[in-house]
């Protein structure tokens, strides 16, 4: 096994064609908490790799987070491979390990890629709990990048104009919004939550942006969505805790399922 991150991308990329028997795949989904359960949506379930059998994976460690790359050919013939769970910057197993995964599916083929998360609304003003809203656009505040050296990569279009159209045209009645990232695992201060409204966020959570980097960094087409669970700190005079985020996704999950199956199909 090798040390380099881009290598042993390429050797769970390998892992994985053994493991599916398959030589390429069309499209990865990462399922954010929250949208785990709508993944039984996409399409029929072909193979399961466990996280721990592919270099450089790890268990996800929070509840709720899955652990597997599952293998599913959609109602049109493709392959998708979804990863239900990801591995957070929070976790402190460094950004690598946080960006193992896009790497790994760009390396086995994939050439677009779609990134959901649960995250707490900053607009409650035009944001309901339980809505999926499109991500337009990021601000990293993790202070953590994927990529080290010279490498300058554009960033003005990480989240594909071209596939938030045709997401719309599927539900015209999504919203966009910008997501705001920090490292957690500590929920927002209802202070930091004015700040990001002031500075221009529309939605809040832990995760996305640091892959949305690497998936750019590989010319991966990246889709963004954010399923709403929760009012941001300080909006609902209600403290957060991890398990709404969860029950949110259980109570959506037939809804996000819906749509991702179509988003996957039309890709
Ligand atoms: N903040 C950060 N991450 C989150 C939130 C939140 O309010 N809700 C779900 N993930």
């Amino acid at each position: 096994m090798s040390n380099d991150a881009y290598t042993l991308a390429s050797e769970a990329a390998a892992a994985l064609h053994r493991a599916s028997g398959l030589d390429t795949f069309d499209v990865a989904l990462v399922m954010g908490s929250g949208w785990v359960p709508a993944a039984d949506a996409i399409g029929e379930t072909v193979g399961e790799v466990p996280f721990t059998d592919l270099p450089g994976f790890r268990a996800p460690a929070v509840a709720g987070h899955g652990g597997k790359i599952r293998v599913l050919r959609t109602s049109s013939g493709r392959h998708a491979l979804v990863f239900l769970g990801r591995t957070h910057l929070y976790e402190g197993l460094g950004v690598d390990a946080v960006v193992h995964g896009v790497r790994t599916a760009a390396a086995a083929g994939v050439r677009t890629l779609v990134l959901t998360n649960a995250a707490g609304g900053l607009r409650p003003e035009t944001q309901n709990v339980g809505d999926p809203v499109l991500i337009s656009d990021h601000i990293n505040l993790t202070g953590a990048n994927p990529i080290t050296g010279t490498t300058f990569i554009d960033l003005t279009e990480v989240y594909s104009r071209r596939l938030r159209a045709l997401v719309r045209e599927i539900d015209p009645t999504l919203s966009e919004g910008v997501y705001v990232a920090f490292r957690g695992p500590t929920y927002e201060t209802p202070a930091e939550i004015r700040m990001l409204r002031t500075l221009g966020g529309d939605m809040v959570g832990m995760s996305t942006v640091l892959e949305a980097i690497a998936a750019r960094e590989a010319n991966l087409e990246v889709l963004g969505l954010s399923l709403v669970t929760n009012p941001g700190a300080g909006l609902s005079g209600e403290p957060l805790n991890h398990e709404e985020v969860l029950e949110v996704g259980r109570a959506t999950a037939a809804r996000m399922g819906v749509l991702l199956a179509k988003v996957v199909d039309r890709l």
